[in-house]
């Protein structure tokens, strides 16, 4: 895979929770409640939040992702069998205020800096967005934060991936987008954005019907990787 920078960006647009947002600090959180069952829980929670968000699309049934992130949760916990209100209670409200990860600060103004739109383009409600962004200090470098909630469907459905050169009036091909999420990724690559796959934890690449441009493992290199 090349690394050759991308030039013809006009926007940098950012999947949230795992790209810019660290979830395990959602679980660290509760770590002593909950000892050494934490990163199963975390992994069982993030895999079950993901599978409704995709079974509800394709069911036709969309509710908003605090909800799914609930119902996750409610699963994963008895999955664990951890009975416990206040738990659960803790594990949400940390959801509403995620770590960013350490690079992204110093990255997104280098990328405000060389003359790039920033975007959020996620699953989240636009509350969860809005606390996210406010708590971690991203607010101010975004200058969009865009839900799936302005369409009713989740990623990777096409419409989703549309709101973003909506309200940018631009062309797909001049979106960078970035995701740690392989099967993001690849919806992102399939609509026509130029795709750089996060790929934090070195996983094999998903085969998928469309793949992404470029691959990092964090997102230090972007500002050397995107050009207008
Ligand atoms: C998001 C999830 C998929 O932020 O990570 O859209």
């Amino acid at each position: 895979m090349t690394r050759k920078p991308m030039s013809g960006i006009s926007v940098c647009a950012f999947d949230a929770y795992g790209t810019l947002f660290d979830l395990s600090s959602v679980v660290g959180s509760c770590r002593a409640a909950l000892g050494d069952r934490a990163q199963a829980l975390s992994d069982l929670w993030r895999r079950k939040q993901l599978e409704y968000s995709w079974l509800r699309s394709l069911m036709g049934r969309h509710t908003d992702f605090w909800h799914v992130t609930g119902e996750a949760l409610d699963y994963a916990m008895k999955a664990q069998g951890i009975d416990d209100l206040g738990l659960r209670a803790h594990l949400m409200e940390a959801y509403l205020i995620p770590a960013a990860y350490s690079e992204v600060p110093a990255a997104l103004q280098a990328l405000r800096a060389a003359g790039l739109k920033l975007a959020i383009l996620s699953n989240g409600s636009p509350s969860m967005l809005t606390s996210a962004t406010s708590a971690s200090g991203l607010e101010s470098l975004l200058d969009a934060v865009l839900s799936v909630e302005s369409v009713g469907i989740f990623k990777p459905h096409p419409s989703v991936y549309r709101l973003v050169p909506d309200r940018f009036e631009c062309e797909p091909a001049s979106v960078a987008f970035m995701s740690s999420n392989s099967w993001d990724a690849a919806g992102a690559a399939a609509f026509g954005f130029r795709v750089i796959w996060v790929n934090r934890s070195g996983q094999p690449r998903d085969v998928l019907p469309a793949s992404p441009h470029l691959e990092v493992d964090s997102l230090a290199c972007l500002p050397t990787l995107l050009q207008p």
